[in-house]
């Protein structure tokens, strides 16, 4: 075989060979043995000195082209082999079919919408239906209709967030400070019997401390009809305290002011925290004050067309996110709404 058989042959064994090459490892074999000191190439290359000149120069020519093309085929392979293991790594390479699933993350319900349906069903068990208002308020429902009139110092207790230019007529339009304005929207178009509950988000323009908001959650609670008595109030709202609470947990029931009721009370739970002795959740009370309530003001049961001498009714507005506070242990209410998941995902 003369030498430029030997290279065409040593072309050929070199492009099948390198066709057989699937790693780094067989690739450096392959480059041993068609390009290294010893390789056929090389020493093809190291004997042409002993040639005729004439078939020197076309030998060496051949030699020279052999040794560039193999060196850049290799090349060309190292490149292949390393972006095939860019695309292993990334992809189906590198899946273990045989492991279980990542569990899907849930959503589930904020901690106060939770307590927000828990106390509605306390009072749909005891026959109460559920309404709803608007959460945009024009002054007269707010404030007037409830015996809150313009200037009184009453007002001042719930600062309030009004709507620039939204006057309508006489009424300011404001953000609803709470719930009771749906006790007046509702008698306004229906007859006792009433027993109804209304759950809302409420506003209030005040500085926030560990049970004050500047939004919240109230639920107002409305019963009118026949000889109803301050003892059923306390009757209703304590099977809705043993329903949220349990039996252990204290009570307080005194008396209170609003304007809207006579006589007006409020309820109070032992501070989870303190168990009663005075810390800065509870304001060193031992108590978190959870709803204000009373019998419906004889003024106002007038003023919707029924008979006080006949009629009398109840209600009660209660704040949620403080009833959540007490039932979780929730040491500080703006907790609730600055979105941290690591705070919504313990409930
Ligand atoms: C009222 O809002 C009356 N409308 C309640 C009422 C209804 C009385 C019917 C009589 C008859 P008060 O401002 O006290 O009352 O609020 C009621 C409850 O809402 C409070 O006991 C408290 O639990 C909650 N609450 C009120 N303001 C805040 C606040 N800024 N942050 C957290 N909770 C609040």
């Amino acid at each position: 075989m003369d030498v430029l058989e030997r290279i065409e042959r040593t072309r050929n064994d070199a492009r099948e060979s390198l066709g057989n090459v699937r790693d780094d490892r067989a690739l450096e074999e392959w480059r041993i043995e068609f390009l290294g000191r010893k390789s056929e190439t090389l020493t093809l290359l190291r004997s042409l000195g002993e040639l005729d000149p004439d078939l020197r120069r076309k030998a060496g020519q051949a030699a020279n082209a052999l040794k560039g093309e193999l060196e850049a085929a290799y090349g060309e392979k190292q490149a292949q082999l390393a972006e095939a293991k860019i695309r292993d790594a990334s992809t189906l390479g590198r899946i273990d079919v045989t492991l279980p699933p990542r569990p899907l993350p849930s959503g589930r319900r904020h901690p106060v919408s939770q307590t927000q349906r828990d106390i509605i069903e306390a009072f749909v068990a005891q026959g109460y239906s559920v309404i709803e208002g608007p959460e945009v308020e024009l002054d007269y429902y707010n404030f007037e209709a409830l015996r809150i009139p313009k200037d009184h110092p009453a007002r001042e207790l719930m600062d309030t967030f009004y709507v620039e230019g939204g006057d309508r007529g006489e009424s300011k339009v404001l953000l609803r400070t709470h719930t009771s304005p749906n006790q007046i929207r509702f008698m306004e178009k229906n007859k006792p019997p009433i027993r109804i509950v209304c759950p809302g988000r409420t506003y209030r323009n005040e500085a926030t401390d560990p049970t004050h908001e500047w939004m919240i959650q109230q639920i107002e609670v409305l019963a009118v009809d026949e000889g109803l008595t301050l003892a059923h109030l306390k009757g209703t709202l304590f099977e809705f305290a043993k329903r949220i609470f349990g039996q252990e947990r204290k009570i307080r029931f005194r008396c209170d002011f609003f304007r809207f009721v006579e006589p007006g009370v409020d309820m109070a739970i032992d501070c989870f925290l303190c168990g009663g002795s005075g810390c800065r959740t509870c304001k060193k009370e031992g108590w978190i004050e959870i709803l204000g309530a009373g019998m419906v003001h004889p003024e106002i049961l007038k003023n919707m067309g029924y008979d006080p001498d006949v009629y009398t009714g109840f209600a009660a507005g209660l704040g949620v996110e403080r009833i959540d506070m007490l039932r979780r242990g929730v040491d500080d209410i703006r907790h609730y709404y600055e979105n941290d998941l690591r705070f919504l995902r313990q409930f």
